[in-house]
């Protein structure tokens, strides 16, 4: 089975956003996927992600309530196939922490980077997951590719 861990700095915004999202729709498009999610920052590990985030996610149909952030570990890049970052700050910290080993990092969105919504308001949330839907999507067609 193919393993997805989605990362982001904080694991309480955009990478469960992610998550969920990609959850939801590999399961539509019947695809056998494993998802996760986890933050390069320890800052709120063990908390559910954020309530503008949650409430979002909820308003297109994504169930984020149960999520809690955990921080990235070396071991992620042995356990998952593909390690996609919301942003470059991301992509460059997952850089740093590889070592050299496992799995090599990517943006999720290829060429585009999920801004950081942490300090704006609702409507930057809603922003992050019509990013998901659209790069979920992307991955969707690769994987039915890829079957
Ligand atoms: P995320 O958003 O990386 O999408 O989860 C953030 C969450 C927390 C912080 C920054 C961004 N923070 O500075 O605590």
């Amino acid at each position: 089975m193919t393993r997805i861990l989605f990362v982001c700095l904080g694991n309480i915004c955009r990478s469960p956003t992610l998550e969920a999202v990609a959850r939801g729709e590999f399961a539509r498009a019947g695809l056998e996927v494993e998802v996760d999610s986890a933050g390069t920052a320890g800052y709120h590990v063990g908390q559910p992600p954020d309530p503008r985030a949650i409430a979002a996610g909820a308003a297109q149909g994504y169930d984020l309530s149960t999520l809690r952030a955990r921080q990235i570990e070396i071991a992620d890049f042995m356990r998952f196939d593909h390690i996609l970052a919301a942003d470059r700050a991301n992509l460059r910290d997952l850089q740093a922490l590889r070592a050299g080993r496992g799995s090599v990092p990517a943006l999720f969105l290829g060429d585009a980077e999920v801004p950081d919504p942490y300090y704006g308001q609702r409507r930057d949330f809603d922003r992050v997951v019509e990013l998901a839907r659209e790069g979920v999507a992307r991955l969707v067609a690769r994987l039915r590719g890829h079957a």
